[in-house]
């Protein structure tokens, strides 16, 4: 990337006095790379921006709430029917994408109940026709950013801290800024978040309530048991953005 000068050919081993030339950058040259760094994820990330702000302004922000082909709910299928989010986002614990599910998913029981509901004939169609669903993705960070679910949930973030009382909406809604200063925050003091893993699909959990600890108590525990990366790892640009 950086045009750091080749030896000339046949300036190896045998340089001798050779090498005393060798170029060599001067001290002030340690301060260019995080300079270069900086530029360069200014222009990675400046031409992506431009074109998804010029394109749709309304994502990535609070309250975005996009209008889903199917009017499936949350508040149905996870807070009356209390089925856990794993059941549909099944690879949550075990990848960075939390798969939304597939057509068959709804099928294992919308074979049998309201079958014939409008409300469910895209669902069918889809079955039928083996096109998948278009959902309308709700939360998105830009592609320089690196973000990892099952990193999270396997030390026991859990989705309500990033997502809200999703067990309570029809239509799900971003509730999180998703910016990077959001990020950083909890970054930097984790133990205010973390919870026992079993507990990271609950909502309304309540460290106190739950354990008799303080969060901070409970969490600083956590973050040992659970070997939590230290504060430089934690902060450090090449986490988020590699
Ligand atoms: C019966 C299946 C099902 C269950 C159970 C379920 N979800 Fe979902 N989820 C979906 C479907 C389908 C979508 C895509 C449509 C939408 O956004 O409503 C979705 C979308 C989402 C999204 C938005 C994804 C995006 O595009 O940004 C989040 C966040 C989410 N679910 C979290 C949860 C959480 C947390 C739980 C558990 C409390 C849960 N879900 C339980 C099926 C389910
Ligand atoms: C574990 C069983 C189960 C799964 C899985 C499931 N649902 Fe449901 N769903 C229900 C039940 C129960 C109802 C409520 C039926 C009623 O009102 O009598 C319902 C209601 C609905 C309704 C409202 C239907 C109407 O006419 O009022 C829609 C739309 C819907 N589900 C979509 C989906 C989609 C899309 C999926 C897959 C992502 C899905 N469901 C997965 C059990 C399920
Ligand atoms: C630390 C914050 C955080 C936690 C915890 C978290 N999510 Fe997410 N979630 C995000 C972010 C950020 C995105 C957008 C990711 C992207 O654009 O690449 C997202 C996207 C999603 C999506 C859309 C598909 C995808 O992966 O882009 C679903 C579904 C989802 N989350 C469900 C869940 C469920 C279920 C849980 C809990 C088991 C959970 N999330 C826990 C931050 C979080
Ligand atoms: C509520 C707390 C919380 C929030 C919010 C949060 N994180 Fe994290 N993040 C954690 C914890 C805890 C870890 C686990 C560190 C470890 O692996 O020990 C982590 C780890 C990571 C890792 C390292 C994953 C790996 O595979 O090594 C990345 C990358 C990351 N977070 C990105 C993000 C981004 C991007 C956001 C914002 C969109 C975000 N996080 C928001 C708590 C949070
Ligand atoms: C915990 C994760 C995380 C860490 C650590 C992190 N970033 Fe970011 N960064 C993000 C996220 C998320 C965004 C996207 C924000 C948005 O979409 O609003 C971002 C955006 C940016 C942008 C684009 C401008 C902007 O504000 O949208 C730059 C430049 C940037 N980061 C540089 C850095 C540098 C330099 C460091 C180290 C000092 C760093 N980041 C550390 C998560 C992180």
């Amino acid at each position: 990337m950086t045009n750091i000068p080749e030896p000339p050919a046949g300036e190896g081993d045998s340089a001798g006095d050779h090498s005393k030339t060798r170029f060599q950058f001067p001290r002030w040259a340690n301060y260019l790379f995080p300079v270069l760094l900086l530029v360069a994820i200014g222009v990675m990330t400046y031409i992506p921006l431009l074109g998804t702000l010029a394109i749709s302004p309304d994502t990535r922000a609070v309250g975005y709430q996009p209008q889903q082909p199917v009017p499936f709910s949350h508040a149905l299928h996870a807070g009356k029917l209390q089925l856990d989010c794993r059941y549909c986002h099944s690879t949550v614990e075990s990848s960075a994408y939390a798969a939304v599910p597939p057509t068959q998913t709804c099928l294992n029981c919308h074979a049998a109940i309201k079958s014939d509901s409008p409300k469910l004939a895209l669902v069918k169609e889809s079955f039928e026709s083996g096109d998948p669903l278009r959902w309308i993705k709700v939360h998105d960070v830009p592609d320089f950013v690196y973000f990892n679910h099952a990193a999270h949930v396997n030390k026991g973030v859990a989705c309500e801290l990033c997502h809200g009382r999703i067990d309570q909406m029809d239509e799900v809604t971003q509730v999180q800024s998703l910016s990077m200063a959001w990020c950083l925050e909890c970054h930097r003091a984790p133990e205010q978040s973390l919870r026992p893993r079993e507990f990271v699909t609950y909502m309304g959990w309540d460290a106190l309530t739950a354990t008799g600890k303080s969060q901070s108590e409970l969490g600083s525990e956590l973050a040992q048991d659970y070997h939590v990366q230290p504060q430089h790892f934690m902060t450090s640009c090449s986490t988020c953005h590699r």
